[in-house]
Order: C-alpha cells, then structure tokens, then sequence
C-alpha cells in the first residue's frame, strides 16, 4: 500500500490538503486527531470530572473504537456511540489535546492508524504520523505557516457555528501547539526525512500541486 503522512500544528491545512490529496489520488484519508477528538468526546460523556493517569487508563480500558466512512465522511464510533457531530467543538479541541498526552491513549488509537494504512492507499494526517505512526511512509510532509494565519484560517472554519473570539482561538491555538511539541511521548516534530512546506502564503491548491509533485517524483503505483 502506498501511504502519505502529513503532520503540523493547528491550523497548517492538514485536513483540507489531505482531502485535496485523496481526491486527486483515489485514495482514503484518516484524520488521526478525530480519534483523540473522538476519545475526548466520550470522555465528556461520561462526566469524568477528575482527569489523570489512572481515570484515563481505565477509561482506556472499556473502549471499543470504531472508524466508519458514511457517505465519504469520517465517523468515529466510540462503545456505539457516534461522536461525529461533537468533535469539532472547542471544549473537545482542548480535552483532546490534554488526553493525548497519555501513553494508554495513544496505543489505544495506534494500532488502529497502523491498521488501516495497512489495508488502504491512503492520507494520515495528525502530529505524529511521520515520526511514530508510519516511519516508513512513501512520502512525508509537515507543514508549517505563520501562526496568526493559522488562528485567523481556524477563526473562519468556526466563526458560522461557534460562539468564539478571534483572540480565544489564537490563544488555545499556541497553548495546543505548545503542549503538542512539548510532550513526552510522539511530540510534534518533523520527522527527519520529512518534507517541510511553508504555506503561509499559499492557497491550499498551490500547496497540493506542490506535494502532488514530490509524490509523482516517487510513485511506485499508476494513475
Ligand atoms: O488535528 P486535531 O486538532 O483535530 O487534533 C486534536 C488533538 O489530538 C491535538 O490537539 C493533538 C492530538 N493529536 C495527536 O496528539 N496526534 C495526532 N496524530 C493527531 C492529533
């Protein structure tokens, strides 16, 4: 199977360059951090007020999760339970960013990515891909761009359905970045044979025929 990871910060153009990507290619595309968003939605579910290693890890213990494609759109099922219509919202940014610093977490949904790029010509995108999920990736990016453009291009995405500031999420946006590269296990980082792109000042068709062409340079596979 031929696999892209894409890794980066908030805001970088992770999901809509790797859908981009996945339909020019025909691939699949897995959007990693919906299975921590998802994890952190079942978390709220379940009222667990005090979070630490010991409620995570037995929470961890009693989950079943499932990812399903309905329609072309990525559900995440949780004992059941359909969490998609609540992972994007704020709170669950911030939850699922503190719970993917636990180790039990991050095996749990480990062995799930590995799987199924195992099983798919397929786009991972997350903040460990290139490093930790799939070290043999055909192809790696991580993408990186300037940080008041990421807040303002995550402030339009959320200003119809969402009741937030501008300054709010500029400031989850840098505490997220900064707990995401600063953790013990699979920080956000390049990993070395990654290719970096700035896309500050490009249009997200400018930054997929950039990496289309690094990916035509070394596939293995035709059109
Ligand atoms: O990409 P996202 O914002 O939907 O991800 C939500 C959180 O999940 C993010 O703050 C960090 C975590 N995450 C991670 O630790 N590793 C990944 N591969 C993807 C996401």
């Amino acid at each position: 199977m031929y696999n892209i990871a894409i890794d980066g910060p908030v805001g970088s153009g992770k999901s809509t360059l790797a859908k981009m990507l996945a339909t020019r290619l025909g691939f699949r595309f897995l959007d990693t951090g919906a299975l921590y968003r998802g994890v952190a939605c079942y978390i709220k579910y379940k009222n667990i007020d005090k979070i630490d290693e010991q409620s995570i890890n037995k929470i961890v213990n009693e989950l079943t999760i499932k990812i399903k494609f309905i329609n072309n759109i990525q559900h995440v099922i949780i004992n059941n339970l359909d969490f998609t219509a609540q992972l994007r919202e704020e709170d669950i940014s911030m939850l699922s960013s503190q719970i993917s610093n636990y180790k039990s977490v991050r095996d749990k949904v480990l062995l799930l990515q590995r799987e199924f790029a195992k099983e798919n010509n397929c786009i991972l995108e997350g903040r460990d891909i290139g490093t930790v999920i799939l070290p043999n990736a055909d192809v790696k990016f991580y993408l990186i761009a300037d940080e008041k453009i990421r807040a303002t291009r995550r402030y339009l995405q959320s200003v119809s359905s969402e009741n937030i500031s501008y300054e709010e999420i500029f400031n989850d946006l840098k505490k997220r970045d900064f707990d995401n590269m600063h953790r013990e296990i699979a920080p956000l980082k390049p990993a070395k044979d990654s290719i970096i792109i700035d896309n500050t000042n490009m249009t997200i068709e400018e930054c997929a025929n950039l990496c289309m062409k690094y990916i035509n340079k070394n596939k293995p596979f035709k059109d």
